[in-house]
């Protein structure tokens, strides 16, 4: 039995406390399904700016090179807010995404119906939950185009650029997934206004002709703002370029009740795919065991789905957390729906507990354990 090799990078603020909690749930999952994983731990963000001066330190991006899978907690903070922007701790996030040529972000939004009370929206929107996709383009875009200060520092511009190839490969893992999913595409652009946006539209066209079963809409960003608190429910997988796919996403917080929920999985070219939660380094939580770890424990579960090719061991972690909340569980975040209040580390003691009694039924409803014994 060969380890998997996984990076942790916990980072700042809650990152160390709800990695913590995602690595408990991968070493249940280790014992459960007879798995061997390789931690090693590296410096990143502001933590490494303060003991490294740089926040990727090379040793940390070696390492993620060679790994099969990083999972990544949060970086930034106040500490770090006037360092020079090119030294910041969320531009060691954009070199990694960069240097792993992570470019297409996958953010699903889950909110089952018995926990649509943790939502701040009303039951007429989410009461029959929500289950989308948002898939984010990460590595282009107004984040890595020319970027520059004019008239002694009194102008500045950052440049969106957008190639046909960079849209095309991220626009081929909305269609898979869509195509897999409930066949319904939604692209988001500003194509009204901006070049990037007509660009992004067309080789959206283009690409759709390749993919029949999938149905697309092309909503501007604004009005799929709105309606994606209006009606949540008519989204399957939702494409956007980084920018639009950044703001979008935090959205989708509250339609999940707390951004803590949400994890994510960017995926690339390159060997590693880099896991993380959606949510930011939370620096008046830190340090105090009330972090919500879902988001950063069903990264880890994206984990054993996407490096791995571990779909079983992914919905196992999967309905522990549902299971968990089920029962009432749940960190301070999602108050909004009552049930018992605990903190991070229970959450991942709960969670890590309902992995290791797993029986597991699939959606064929057969018996994982006989699955088992077959295999
Ligand atoms: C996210 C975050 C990052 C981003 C920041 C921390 C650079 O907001 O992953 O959504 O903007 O991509
Ligand atoms: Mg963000």
């Amino acid at each position: 039995m060969s380890a998997h090799e996984i990076v942790l990078l916990p980072g700042d603020g809650i990152g160390p406390e709800v990695v913590i909690e995602a690595k408990r749930t991968l070493q249940a999952v280790a014992e459960r399904f007879s798995h061997r994983f390789n931690f090693t731990e590296f410096p990143f963000g502001g933590r490494a700016i303060d003991d490294f001066g740089v926040p990727l330190p090379t040793v940390t991006l070696e390492a993620c090179r060679k790994a099969d899978a990083v999972l990544m907690g949060a970086v930034g903070g106040p500490r770090w807010d006037s360092v020079a922007p090119d030294k910041r701790p969320e531009r060691g996030l954009l070199d990694l995404r960069q240097a792993l040529k992570v470019f297409a972000n996958l953010r699903p939004v889950r909110l089952p119906p018995h926990l649509a009370a943790a939502s701040p929206l009303k039951d007429s929107i989410v009461g029959e939950g929500v289950d989308l996709v948002v898939v984010r383009e990460l590595t282009g875009g107004a984040y890595y185009g020319p970027r520059r200060r004019s008239d002694g520092g009194r102008r500045a511009e950052d440049v969106t650029v957008y190639s046909v190839a960079e849209i095309r490969r991220v626009a081929m893992v909305a269609f898979r997934l869509a195509a897999e999913r409930r066949g319904h595409l939604a692209s988001v652009d500003k194509a009204n206004v901006l070049e990037t946006s007509r660009l992004w539209r067309e080789t959206v066209n283009e690409v759709a002709k390749s993919f029949p079963s999938v149905t697309v809409e092309h909503l501007y960003v604004d009005n799929c703002a709105m309606q994606l608190v209006a009606s949540p429910r008519r989204f399957d997988v939702l494409l956007a370029e980084n920018l639009f796919g950044d703001i979008l996403s935090d959205l989708g917080g509250v339609l999940a009740g707390s951004l803590g929920m949400l994890p994510s999985a960017s995926l690339g070219e390159g060997k590693a795919g880099l896991y993380e939660p959606v949510h930011g380094s939370a620096p008046d939580l830190a340090g105090r065991g009330l972090a919500n770890p879902v988001g950063t424990i069903l990264s880890a579960a994206m984990l054993l789905r996407y490096s791995y090719g571990l779909p079983r061991e992914a919905t196992a972690v999967e309905e522990a957390v549902d299971r968990v909340l089920q029962k009432g569980f749940g960190t301070p975040d999602l108050r909004g729906r009552g049930g018992r209040e605990i903190g991070t580390r229970q959450m991942g003691e709960l969670v890590a507990g309902e992995i290791r009694d797993w029986r597991g039924e699939d959606a064929e409803g057969r018996n994982a354990e006989c699955q088992d014994q077959r295999g």
